[in-house]
């Protein structure tokens, strides 16, 4: 008998090259757009700081944009995409700075998502990639005596300051409850993807 492990879930990671060099000029940069928009938004937060998702338009952040770009460029080949050009469409930063913060499960509405990690003391929260090919209510995930491949739930991804994942934008996640009241600072962004020769009208920054 042959096992065919028929579907596979990719999730891209890299390390921010020029991370020690820009750290202090994007802390200072969303630390001014959160003082600028202090209502921030309700979307899967739980008491943590969701700001505006127009963070794109912050000049100080365009490296790592640039380079958030590179990387999707690089991820839709291994998708084997059509020619296509890819565009940021929205970044936003969380803020989970006190032992209730979290956010729940969810999933982005672009083609391409992903999360830098700016500030990450250790146990502020894991971020947590819910495996879109099994079902919870499963009775064979009781049965399991070591989760693998076929077989796990979940993957808990430790952040690591620098580092950026990008996902496909259908894939569900979550971030764990932050253990204390250290800053965890992270910018999350969506990506959409269009064949060559389809255009967009950039939405208007506010
Ligand atoms: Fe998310």
């Amino acid at each position: 008998m042959e096992l065919l492990p028929i579907f596979s879930t990719p999730v891209w990671m890299s390390v921010y090259p020029d991370f020690e060099e820009h750290k202090n000029s994007f802390l200072t940069c969303v630390r001014n757009f959160k003082e600028q928009n202090p209502q921030g938004e309700n979307k899967s937060n739980i008491t943590g700081y969701h700001s505006p998702e127009t963070l794109q338009g912050e000049a100080e952040l365009h490296p790592l944009f640039q380079y958030v770009c590179e990387m999707a460029l690089q991820a839709v080949q291994d998708l084997n995409f059509v020619p296509n050009n890819v565009f940021l469409t929205s970044a936003w930063v969380n803020f989970n700075d006190t032992r209730e913060c979290m956010n729940s499960e969810h999933i982005h509405g672009e083609i391409l998502s992903g999360v830098f990690y700016l500030k990450a003391p250790p146990e502020s929260g894991k971020f947590v990639i819910s495996n879109p090919g099994l079902n919870r209510l499963w009775g064979g995930c009781n049965l399991i005596k070591e989760k693998n491949q076929f077989t796990g739930e979940m993957m808990r991804i430790e952040p690591e300051e620098g580092s950026i994942l990008l996902f496909p934008s259908y894939l569900p996640h979550s971030v764990e409850t932050n253990h204390h009241d250290d800053e965890r600072i992270s910018i999350s962004f969506n990506l959409m993807v269009l064949p060559e020769g389809q255009v967009t009208i950039p939405q208007q920054q506010s």
